[in-house]
Order: C-alpha cells, then structure tokens, then sequence
C-alpha cells in the first residue's frame, strides 16, 4: 500500500465534510493517492484527528480542519448526515471549490444547492460502508463492504481521483435514475427496520414482508413520474436483494434511532412524500409509517439518553 500523502497544500485537490464513519473510510484510502482535507465539526475534534485514529488496520493521521477554518478545495465530498447538509453546504462555499459532491443518503442535492453557489454542485450515489466503534483508545472507523461510488458528469476529476485509491467508482450519465433507485430501497427498507428494531434480512420474513412489499408498490409510481424505469417485479426485486446481501446489517435509521440520534427520515421517506404531493400521489403507507417513525425519533431525542 503506498504511504500516505502528508503535505498540507494551500489549496487541496480534494476535501471532505464530515469526519465519521463513511467520510473517514474515503478520506483514509485517498490519503494514499493526493493530500484530502478532512473538516470536523470542531478544532478538539480536528486535533484528535490530526493525532491519529483507527480505519480498518491503518493508522491514519489526517490533514484535518475544523469547520471554522476550512481550507480551499477543489473537490469538496459532503458525508455528513442530511440532517447536517445546509452546515455542510455553507462550509463548502466557503472553501471555493470548483464543485461539491454529496454522496449522503436521501435527496439532499436541492439543499445542498440552496446553500451553497459553487460552480457544480450535486449528488451522487455510493454503496460503499462503513461504521464508527467505540474502542478502550478511543474510536475506530471500519470500512463494512466495498461498494459501488457513482458520480454525476462533471464530476470526473473527482471520479479519477476515488478511482486512483482503489474505489469503484464513475461517471453515471444518469444519475438522477440511480438517485431514484437508491431511493427505493431506502424508503422501503429504513424506516421499517426502525419501526420494527430488526435487522434488514427480517424484513423479508411474515409479518415485516407485506409492509415491505407495499412501501415499494406505492413508491414506484411517484418514481415512475421522476423518470425511474424499474417495473414491480424489478423494483421488488432489488429491495429483496439488498435486504438478502445486507440480511444481518441494522440499518442506519434503525442505528440513529437505537442512539437517541435524529434520523435521515426527512431526505428519504420525507422526499417522497414531497414529489407524492406535488405530483398528486395517494401513498398513504409511507405517511403513516412517516408518522410514526417520526414519534419514536422524538420519543428517543427528548429522553435523557436522546443525544441529537
Ligand atoms: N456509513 C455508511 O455505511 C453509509 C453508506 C452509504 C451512505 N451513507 C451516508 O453518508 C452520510 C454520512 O454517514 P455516516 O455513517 O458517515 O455518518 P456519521 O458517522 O454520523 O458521520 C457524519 C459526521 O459528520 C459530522 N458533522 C455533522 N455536522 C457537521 C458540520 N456542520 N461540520 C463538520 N462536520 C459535521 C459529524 O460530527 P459529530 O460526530 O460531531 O456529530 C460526524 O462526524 C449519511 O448521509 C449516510 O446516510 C453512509
């Protein structure tokens, strides 16, 4: 593996916001291939970063910068969660990139881009995983599978660059079709799997599979309108196999609800429901099961244990 790049260029060719889980996992491969910046929440947190932490086996020591302080940047990824994205944005526009990429979870381009005037600014898609530990020295970040990082046009310098460290990643011509895919699996699997506390491959089984089975129906003609070209049996049977490959995962919105964290209820489930209302879909599973994760996230946020 070739040794980090550890120079501190006046203008990074790439830099991303968010230092947790998934930010740290990319940041930490393109470390080996071009000087990344990485933008933490706060100067504790960037100096603890810039000491060291764990990702996967590698000791990574990051150029990282608090928020406050952001450096220029070419490139700029944005990994923090949706809930984050307008902070994330306003952060971007300050390092005068020549575009910002999310690769969050959800819809979150149009936010993205009502808070930040870069150049090019949009959303990809990625399949990429990661998670953040607790360990007895503190935190470490492991990568959980490689997946696939898929870019908008425009965005090939940064391509190149994700490529060259040994991602699968490139140019989708269209993206919006592969945003709208990904978007299917996360309205029919995440809110269920918070609803219910199990883990994806559960939802398969009696009595989660009807649920399942009817979030898609009702998403995919919403979709349909946006330009999503799966029919039912297709569409069914993507989520069935991301649920089959990730059977034993929990997945995120159930891990923020479990840690008393807000959700991204509001860029999946709550971005349906916006095109269902503009386009004048009835999707009345989706509200309910809105509805009520929305209680159980506030039930979790207002205990004492509720982290936000
Ligand atoms: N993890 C995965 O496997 C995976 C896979 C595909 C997509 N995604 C998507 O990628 C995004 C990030 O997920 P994640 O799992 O990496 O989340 P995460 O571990 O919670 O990391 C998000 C990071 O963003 C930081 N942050 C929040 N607001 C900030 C701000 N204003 N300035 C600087 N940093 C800020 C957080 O800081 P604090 O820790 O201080 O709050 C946290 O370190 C989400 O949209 C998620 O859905 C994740």
């Amino acid at each position: 593996m070739p040794l980090p790049v550890t120079s501190s260029p006046a203008r990074y060719p790439l830099a991303i916001i968010g230092a947790g889980a998934l930010g740290l996992h990319f940041a930490a491969r393109l470390a080996g291939v071009v000087p990344v910046a990485v933008i933490a929440r706060d100067a504790g947190r960037a100096a603890r970063l810039r000491a060291g932490v764990q990702v996967g086996d590698q000791r990574y020591r990051a150029n990282a910068f608090a928020a406050a302080q952001p450096p220029l940047a070419d490139w700029v990824i944005v990994l923090v969660k949706a809930g984050d994205t307008a902070a994330a944005a306003a952060i971007a526009e300050r390092m005068e990139p020549l575009g910002v990429l999310s690769l969050q979870n959800g819809l979150t381009g149009d936010l993205l881009r009502a808070h930040c005037r870069a150049p090019r600014v949009d959303q990809g898609i990625t399949t990429e995983g990661a998670y953040r530990e607790r360990t007895a020295d503190g935190e470490r970040v492991q990568p959980s599978g490689a997946g696939e990082t898929l870019l908008p046009a425009g965005f090939e310098p940064a391509a190149e660059m994700l490529a060259r460290a040994g991602l699968r990643a490139r140019i989708e011509p269209d993206i919006a079709r592969a945003r709208l895919a990904k978007l299917l699996v996360n309205v029919a699997i995440n809110p269920l799997a918070a609803l219910f506390g199990v883990t994806n491959g559960a939802l398969l089984d009696s009595p989660h599979r009807v649920l399942l089975d009817t979030l898609v129906r009702e998403a995919l003609p919403v979709l349909h309108a946006h330009g999503l070209d799966l029919d039912e049996t297709a569409a069914l049977a993507r989520v069935h196999s991301v649920a089959t490959a990730t059977a034993r995962n929990r997945a995120s919105m159930l891990q923020d609800v479990l840690a008393g964290r807000r959700t991204e209820l509001d860029a999946i489930t709550g971005a349906l429901l916006r095109m269902a209302d503009a386009g004048g879909f009835a999707v009345p599973t989706h509200r309910a099961v809105h509805t009520l994760v929305r209680a159980i996230e506030r039930a979790a946020f207002d205990s004492p244990e509720g982290r936000g």
